[in-house]
């Protein structure tokens, strides 16, 4: 037998016993007439010891050979420790090794598999695996394996079934560049792989299924950031026979279950709001509620004085800072430098002080008096000692830069809290997007989306204002899913698309299969998609997902342990039938 315990088992109740263990190497420690190890496994570590008198020398020499990551089998009895360590759960306790063998060797780990490492990110994504040993990295895949469990506990208790959906699809338009994959029994012709399964589970819906889930790998080709990858994985669902408030419930169900079973934390109800106000009172479809600071609109007080940045801008808006009238100038410089960083974009920044003694100091007191800023500091509801941002500009861009100015106050006072979680469902999203570029409306959430039965007659004015049953639940200010009450009538799949630009044909061919579904009995449906490694990730207080996937890529979508992606072989090449141009032959 190669363990009768695991690292992390054996308590002082077990002193005296006759133990097993298997492991690897975390530490050796050779005190001269003592030699310590620590033995780690996935449980936890216990602490060997060979000691001169009492272990065989012969035992106490093999064991100063051992270096860090070797992995033994050990015999020994449990005794009590001389000096306990109250830090790890195995601390009364430790192993007089009585037979040592040494189950394979290691060279030097390129960084300290320790709590805390040594390693740069690059070095810890190419030994990932070595990565992985480390208690900090394996708790959280642990933690993913619970949040997977308890997903699937709870959507089949709710009568949701697993259904598993084809990778080599036809590109789905969710918004981001397919990944593509060569056909070699159809040359010249490609799969896509599904930036989401969105089409299959509305076939599901028109099967008969009534209640799909999928917690699935999807793939899109855009920028990474720390909380996007490459392919990452989603918990997807679609019921049929139910209306927004029907899906909106399952799933705020299935997201206090899991905040209660993994962290034992009661959501109560949560808040919602459309679209347009998160946009008006924060700037962001994805505001982070975990504290206030809405947004005061300004133009009745501010435009019409002289200023011109203020009365040549569409909008001017500012936020309250409670608290900070104090702010040196070094302080509203670095505000300032900070709104007019180029991915921020902002002109400048007008800033209005409350002083303590109820009189006001501001950037712009060339033109206003201390009663104007009194009524403005009134609107914003600030009192002595607060400090009054102020942007002015074009709308969108405006509440743009607000919204990371307001972020980053709430950052720099402490307000974004780890520990508390915030969830708010954003309603009644925009059907349409207009996208300046391409000089064309695009959907914004994607095709398959229902306008508000309402609305519907606006599709051929007024397209701009036209909204959507669309939804997002937003958690701490990160989009944690998204979906909709999808269309379910052939003519009005047809017009959306026709409405996006899309010719008959290009209908048709891309989507006919769908269309074609709609004829045969499609009931009403919809449902949502859930980012799953933002949810562990969120889970556990943290904002990058990379730690929740075993073998993530890194910012340029590379896999460094693998090296993928890579060059193929020209024999490859030609099976496929692809040619490449001179400068990438390998
Ligand atoms: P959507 O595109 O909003 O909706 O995606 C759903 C959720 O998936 C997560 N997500 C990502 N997570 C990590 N890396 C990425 N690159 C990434 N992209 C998206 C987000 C997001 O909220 N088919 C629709 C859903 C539906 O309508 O039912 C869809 O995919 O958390």
């Amino acid at each position: 037998m190669l363990r009768t315990h695991t690292c992390g088992e054996l308590r002082i109740d077990h002193k005296g016993q006759e133990v097993t263990l298997s492991g690897w190497v975390q530490k050796q420690r050779d005190k001269g007439g003592i030699v310590y190890i620590d033995l780690r496994d996935r449980y936890g570590i216990t602490q060997l010891i060979f000691e001169e008198g009492v272990t065989e020398s012969k035992l106490i020499e093999k064991a100063k050979t051992i270096g860090r990551e070797f992995v033994l089998s050990v015999k020994g009895e449990v005794v009590e420790r001389y000096s306990k360590n109250d830090k790890i759960p195995t601390g009364d306790i430790e192993i007089r090794v009585s037979e040592l063998e040494i189950l394979n060797v290691s060279k030097t780990p390129p960084f300290t598999i320790e709590e805390e490492t040594d390693g740069g990110e690059d070095l810890r994504m190419q030994y990932r695996y070595l990565d992985i040993r480390r208690a900090a990295v394996r708790e959280k895949l642990e933690l993913r394996h619970l949040m997977m469990a308890k997903v699937r506990e709870y959507l089949t208790g709710e009568q949701f079934i697993e259904v598993e959906t084809p990778y080599l699809i036809k590109s789905t338009p969710e918004g981001a560049r397919d990944f593509v994959v060569p056909s070699r029994m159809n040359e010249g012709e490609f799969y896509a792989l599904p930036q989401s399964p969105q089409t299959f589970k509305q076939l599901l819906m028109v099967a008969g299924l009534d209640r799909y889930y999928q917690i699935v790998k999807c793939f899109r080709d855009e920028d990474l950031r720390a909380d996007r990858q490459p392919e990452f994985t989603q918990i997807d669902c679609e019921m049929a026979f139910v209306e927004q408030e029907d899906v909106l419930n399952t799933f705020e169900g299935m997201t206090k279950f899991l905040y209660k079973e993994i962290r034992d934390i009661e959501l109560g109800d949560f808040q919602r709001i459309s679209y347009q106000e998160a946009i008006e009172k924060y700037g962001s479809d994805k505001p982070d509620l975990r504290f206030g600071m809405e947004f005061t609109e300004l133009n009745d007080l501010a435009q019409g004085k002289g200023f011109v940045v203020f009365d040549s801008a569409d909008l001017v808006v500012g936020i309250n800072a409670s608290g900070c009238a104090e702010y040196s100038r070094k302080q509203l410089d670095a505000l300032t430098n900070f709104v007019k960083k180029p991915q921020i974009g902002a002109k400048g920044l007008v800033y209005v002080k409350y002083n303590e003694d109820g009189s006001f100091k501001s950037s712009v007191d060339k033109f206003f008096d201390q009663e104007a800023l009194k009524v403005w500091a009134e609107k914003m509801s600030a009192k002595p000692g607060d400090l009054l941002l102020i942007l002015a500009g074009e709308k969108g861009q405006t509440r743009n830069a607000l919204n990371e100015l307001r972020l980053e106050m709430g950052e720099r006072l402490g307000l974004r809290d780890k520990n508390a979680v915030v969830p708010l469902w954003v309603l009644d999203f925009p059907l349409l997007e207009w996208d300046q570029d391409s000089q064309r409306y695009h959907a914004m959430h994607h095709p398959f989306t229902s306008p508000k039965p309402e609305d519907i007659e606006k599709l051929d004015a007024d397209r701009g204002n036209v909204r959507a049953n669309a939804y997002d639940l937003v958690i701490n200010g990160v989009e944690a899913g998204g979906g909709s009450i999808r269309i379910h009538d052939r003519e009005l799949q047809a017009k959306m698309f026709e409405t996006l630009g899309f010719s008959k044909e290009e209908a048709e061919d891309q989507f006919g299969f769908l269309m074609g579904a709609f004829e045969y009995g499609a009931p009403p449906h919809g449902g949502i998609a859930f980012g799953f490694d933002r949810m562990c990730a969120m889970m556990a207080g943290e904002e990058s997902i990379r730690d929740f996937i075993a073998f993530p890529k890194n910012n340029s979508g590379r896999d460094m342990m693998i090296d993928s992606p890579s060059k193929i072989s020209s024999e490859q090449l030609a099976e496929l039938g692809i040619e490449l141009n001179q400068n990438n032959k390998s």
